[in-house]
């Protein structure tokens, strides 16, 4: 798996709000990107997997040039909401269902996943029944489940508190560490970012650049009290102050 995207320009209602996007991902890393709330970093992940369309720039995939993700991605969107009629193990397994694909192997593997999100005895109960934590990590499953090399999550733990977020941090490094994917993540917390990622791309306010690369480069798992990630921290931070104040 290697993922470019190159020069993405998108405008909206005739403002412009990608201003020439690059991001590249390569097999099994954990790459993030961080910007100031509105500045087109959803918009970006919308025109990667084709639910709009772009002015401009490529995306290859695998040394080939592509319209978008579509089929090739499992995404996970800021507001996914589990089906909240459906049982958390039938949640999970909405994408084989979709896909066509429920067998007996999908459900035994439904099922270790379940447990490796220690979900397992709330299989059978319905979303209205568990807490932001545990619905979040059932969402994981679920985005596991859709067997894709590449995952998108945009925010996946904004919705918790500080508290629930950290403890979910390991189920997010697993994606890549144990489970193998290629991760491409959307988040406003800058520790989390540093926490998990191979690379950071700091974006501008809108319309949105790249405004800085980060090469993390710090073995994991990390340390928040570390130096370099105490340095990098209030880098950017004061990089993001920087374009809040900047832009508006
Ligand atoms: N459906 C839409 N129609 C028109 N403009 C939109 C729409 N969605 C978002 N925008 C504009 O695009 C900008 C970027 O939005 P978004 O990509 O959701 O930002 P982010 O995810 O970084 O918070 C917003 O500030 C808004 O002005
Ligand atoms: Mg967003």
């Amino acid at each position: 798996m290697k993922l470019i995207a190159r020069d993405i320009r998108k405008k909206m209602d005739g403002l412009p709000v990608l201003e020439g996007v690059s991001v590249e991902l390569d097999e099994g890393e954990f790459v993030t990107i961080v910007g100031p709330s509105g500045c087109g970093k959803t918009t970006f992940f919308n025109v990667l997997i084709g639910l709009t369309s772009c002015d401009g720039g490529e995306i290859v995939y695998e040394g080939r040039k592509v319209e978008n993700l579509r089929g090739l991605v499992a995404y996970m969107q800021q507001r996914d909401l589990l089906l909240p009629w459906r049982t958390l193990l039938r949640n999970v397994l909405l994408g084989p269902e979709i896909q066509g694909k429920l067998d007996d192997g999908v459900l035994s593997r439904a099922r270790e996943l379940l447990s490796f999100f220690r979900l397992d005895n709330f299989a059978d109960m319905y979303p209205a029944q568990l807490s932001g934590g545990m619905k979040q990590r059932a969402a994981l499953a679920r985005t596991l489940m859709f067997g894709k090399e590449l995952l998108l999550l945009d925010e996946p733990l904004s919705a918790l508190d500080a508290i629930t977020r950290r403890k979910l941090q390991s189920y997010l490094m697993a994606l890549s560490e144990r489970f193998g994917k290629s991760v491409l993540m959307i988040t406003h917390d800058v520790e989390e970012a540093l926490l998990l990622s191979d690379r950071i791309y700091v974006f501008s306010a809108l319309p949105a650049r790249v405004r800085r690369v980060i090469e993390v480069g710090m073995e994991k798992p990390r340390s928040i009290a570390d130096k370099r990630f105490l340095e990098l921290k209030e880098e950017i931070l004061g990089e993001l102050l920087e374009e809040v104040q900047n832009g508006s």
